[in-house]
């Protein structure tokens, strides 16, 4: 045998151990546990103006994973529209039950879980999104309404399911999907008489209309938002309920595949009912109609700058793939 050959030889056997020692690792450790202890806060104040605003936050960005039909609260389902390839994914019981809810949860631990996707016992909270950039005002109206005497919230005593990832998805938990790191200054909401600030705020902070609508949510850059790949530009295979793909549109101004030939008004009515100049939308766009004026009108102010991107698809004439 030639030499070089014999070398290959080795450098193969070498690589197929290397693979083989990670997969029994991952095997074996699972989702991984995060030694991290939530950052002090003062309780949070539960004032009737936070719940609305929570009411219509969580409405907005949490009630689809979490509403569970038979309960009619937000008990926790199983997530029908993620990729098969992670596996079986539950969303958790968030219900005020001391059990199997978030009942017995402090306000600390709460926030800590939806900035950094660390839970108090260490575990990781895999798929459930982190709220980064979300203002400490907008999540304290989303613990207020959590603890409020609304239906959604009321204690349900349903267990959390146990989730059952893939190897796949145990995999990528133990390189790539990480927690995010705590904040570590306040976070403020801009002005919403600054319209491009404030909708800047609610694309990437309030209702993170980004992660769906930018290239891929592998590479998405939850820390920066703008510097995402294809920031906004649409193409973003998601999934309805059905398990069939459903791209995100082009929602960056570029006028033949982007919404550049939009008016305000048409955008509201995209956005809150769903309705657009081509025709309906579905599911997994939310439907934000609870929208003030002053958000749509900020949205649509910040959309008009972000760079324009040329990326066409099914409403431009192309017919979805994968
Ligand atoms: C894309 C779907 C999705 C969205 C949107 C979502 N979650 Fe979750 N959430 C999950 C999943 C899945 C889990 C369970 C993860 C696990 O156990 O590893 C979870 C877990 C949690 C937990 C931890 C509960 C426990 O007992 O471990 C809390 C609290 C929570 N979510 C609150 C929220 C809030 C509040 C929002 C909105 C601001 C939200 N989630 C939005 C999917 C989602
Ligand atoms: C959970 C993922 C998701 C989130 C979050 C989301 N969208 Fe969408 N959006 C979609 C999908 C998917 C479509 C295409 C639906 C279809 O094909 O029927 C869409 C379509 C649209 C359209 C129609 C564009 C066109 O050319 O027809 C607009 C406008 C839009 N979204 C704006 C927004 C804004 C603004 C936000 C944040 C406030 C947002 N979306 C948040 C998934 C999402």
């Amino acid at each position: 045998m030639k030499k070089s050959l014999r070398i290959l030889g080795y450098v193969v056997g070498l690589l197929v151990l290397a693979v083989a020692g990670f997969a029994t690792y991952v095997a074996a450790r699972g989702i991984p546990n995060y030694d991290l202890q939530p950052a002090p806060l003062a309780a949070i104040e539960a004032t009737p103006g936070r719940v609305e605003l929570g009411e219509k936050l969580v409405l907005a960005s949490c009630a689809d994973c979490h509403r569970n039909a038979k309960t009619n609260s937000l008990s926790g389902q199983q997530l029908m529209d993620l990729t098969p390839d992670f596996g079986k994914v539950y969303s958790a019981n968030i219900t005020q039950d001391k059990t199997h809810g978030i009942g017995n949860w402090s306000d600390a631990q709460l926030v800590s879980l939806l900035r950094t996707g660390v839970g108090p016992n260490g575990r990781f909270r895999v798929i459930m999104p982190n709220f980064v950039h979300m203002s400490d005002e907008d999540m304290a109206s989303v613990v207020a309404f959590l603890r409020s005497d609304n239906a959604l919230v009321r204690a349900t005593p349903t267990p959390s399911h146990a989730q059952e990832p893939s190897f796949l998805l145990k995999a990528l938990t133990n390189t790539v999907m990480k927690p995010t790191p705590a904040p570590t200054a306040p976070i403020a909401a801009p002005p919403a008489t600054n319209a491009v600030a404030y909708g800047n705020y609610l694309v990437v902070g309030r209702y993170k209309c980004y992660e769906c609508h930018s290239k891929d949510f592998g590479t998405n850059n939850s820390l920066e938002p703008a510097r995402s790949e294809g920031y906004l530009g649409g193409g973003n295979a998601l999934l309805n309920m059905q398990g069939e793909t459903v791209l995100s549109r082009n929602i960056t101004s570029e006028p033949e595949t982007g919404i550049g030939d939009w008016t305000e008004a048409q955008f509201a009515q995209a956005v809150k009912f769903g309705m657009t100049p081509h025709g309906p939308l579905a599911y997994p766009m939310p439907k934000y109609s609870r929208l003030t004026d002053e958000e749509v009108h900020a949205l649509y102010a910040y959309l008009q700058t972000v760079p324009k991107i040329k990326n066409a698809t099914p409403e431009d004439g192309v017919v979805a793939v994968r």
